[in-house]
């Protein structure tokens, strides 16, 4: 069985796909964090295509995220790694390879799966479809304190990195058509986590 967890940056899609997999007993899968380790090849090697670094990148995802062996788990989490991985993210070649991934490790199991095109196009056919969000000052709030940064400028790079995101040719990011809705807005961790429960007995 497969929950898809799409939505913006900040909606709070890491938090409640860790905590819903571990209600469950379902296997976590973070793509974005596939996104973000080609981010930093990428950064290491400006004269190689990112499609080609994406084909070869060996990504280990668990609680410790590594890339050919190397923990980058921190270090895919800086401000200048999102802003890079959002654009490495719109390169049609990067999307197939890492799409490709992603797709043999659900092919067996139970995951709750989160990113920007699970529902759409990872994973048409998942059995429930949530897509998170909430006011893009409240995402940007609950970024900044969670990186210690200044919400203004969290909230500056934030809606850059929706409207890339949003904008792009290949994937965009928008729900699908068969996607709940969730707004977070004013809702703790618990409460999205209940509805997302409620919702899915009813499926
Ligand atoms: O946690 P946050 O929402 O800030 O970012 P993330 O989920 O780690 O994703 C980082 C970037 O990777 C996003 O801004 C997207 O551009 C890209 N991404 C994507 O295009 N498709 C996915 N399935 C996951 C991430």
């Amino acid at each position: 069985m497969l929950i898809a967890i799409d939505g913006p940056a900040g909606a709070g899609k890491s938090t409640v796909a860790r905590a819903l997999a571990r209600r469950l007993g379902f296997t976590y899968l973070d793509s974005g964090a596939m996104y973000r380790c080609v981010a930093l090849l990428s950064f290491a090697s400006p004269g190689v295509a990112p499609a080609e670094l994406a084909v070869a990148a060996r990504i280990e995802l668990g609680t410790r995220v590594l890339l050919d062996g190397r923990d980058v788990s921190v270090q895919i989490r800086a401000p200048e790694v999102s802003e890079a991985a959002s654009r490495v993210a719109a390169d049609p070649g990067v999307r197939e390879a890492l799409v490709t991934k992603q797709r043999e490790l659900i092919a067996t199991g139970d995951w709750v799966a989160e990113g920007r095109d699970i529902g759409t196009v990872v994973a048409p056919d998942a059995e429930l479809k949530i897509f998170l969000t909430a006011s893009p000052e409240e995402r940007a709030r609950r970024r900044a304190a969670e990186l210690g940064a200044d919400p203004g400028t969290v909230l500056a790079e934030q809606t850059m990195r929706d409207e890339r995101d949003s904008l792009r040719e290949h994937s965009p990011l928008r729900a699908a058509p068969d996607a709940v809705v969730l707004d977070t807005t004013g809702l703790v961790l618990e409460q999205v986590i209940e509805r997302i429960v409620v919702i899915l007995a009813g499926c």
